[in-house]
């Protein structure tokens, strides 16, 4: 294992997106790769370096990760994105807002769907992610939480979608599965107060899978783990292929669908 992480960590140092620079921690153990925001004196507070590194793990995840845990250190998942980004200094190296303001459109729509590719790759069929959010989920901390199959949440979380509240929109691939998850009127409402979720009504309202007592996060996350990892790793996939393209389709295709992935694994297994 140790092995495995050094190289892994080794992979976004070579890559610029040292974790000093990205506040992004990475390990892989086998099947299992877990992804820790690692800035808690910022309360993992997020910036492009951060996005770029969740994009890059994304491209060189190792084709026997089942699973993926994205954490948060401290006493916040995380609170968004580094207000040093409202500010005219910016973050170092990185800019700010006022120099993003200037770049012409398809310059901006790069960078964004730049950013967005650190979110994008957490819903692929060949995993199941799991977010693990203690405290404040805030923005694009909510928005990367939001990114993950599965939300296992502490009692203490406290969902909030800040960005109508900055004059900015949730921009980081948040918006779909929040309407998905809680349908447009609380959506609507969730987004347009920017007012917090805690746990009772995130669990009552399908943000979170599971609400367990702070201490108990992370035993509740590797069971969670341990279970997927029980399952068939092709039934799996195909499984999630199945679930995910549901929405889209007609029950008649879906059942086309459901058929056609069926014959897949009776060849597999039995043919
Ligand atoms: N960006 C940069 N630094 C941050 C951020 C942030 N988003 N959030 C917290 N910090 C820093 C604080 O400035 C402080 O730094 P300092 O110790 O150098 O002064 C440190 O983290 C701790 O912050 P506190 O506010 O003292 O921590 P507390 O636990 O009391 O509160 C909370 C946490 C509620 C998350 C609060 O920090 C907060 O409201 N942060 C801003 C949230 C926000 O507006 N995010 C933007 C959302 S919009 C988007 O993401 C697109």
């Amino acid at each position: 294992m140790a092995e495995a992480q050094a190289q892994q960590r080794g992979g976004i140092a070579d890559d610029g997106f040292a974790e000093a620079k990205s506040g992004v921690r990475y390990e892989v153990d086998g099947e299992i790769a877990t992804i820790t925001l690692a800035r808690p004196e910022k309360r993992n507070a997020q910036t492009f370096a951060t996005w770029s590194a969740l994009a890059r793990i994304g491209e060189s995840l190792p084709e026997q990760v089942r699973v993926v845990v994205v954490k948060g250190e401290g006493p916040s998942f995380s609170a968004g994105i580094d207000l040093r980004m409202f500010t005219s200094e910016g973050v170092p190296g990185q800019g700010s807002f006022s120099t993003a303001a200037t770049l012409g459109d398809a310059g901006f729509e790069q960078r964004i769907r730049q950013a967005q590719a650190g979110f994008l790759w957490l819903r692929r069929p060949e995993i199941v992610s799991i977010a693990a959010v203690q405290g404040h989920a805030i923005g694009a901390g909510f928005q990367l939480a939001l990114s993950c199959d599965l939300r296992i949440v502490a009692d203490d979380v406290a969902f909030c979608m800040k960005e109508p509240a900055l004059g900015l929109v949730p921009d980081l691939t948040g918006t779909k599965p929040l309407v998905e998850l809680v349908g447009l009127a609380k959506a609507i409402d969730i987004c347009l107060t920017a007012r917090t979720v805690h746990a009772d009504e995130a669990m009552r309202i399908g943000l979170a899978e599971q609400v367990v007592a702070r201490g108990d996060l992370e035993q509740a996350v590797s069971d969670k783990v341990a279970a997927l990892l029980s399952v068939n790793r092709d039934a799996a996939v195909a499984t999630k292929r199945l679930l995910q393209g549901a929405r889209q389709r007609t029950l008649e295709e879906q059942s086309v669908a459901e058929g056609i992935e069926q014959a897949a694994r009776i060849k597999a297994l039995f043919g």
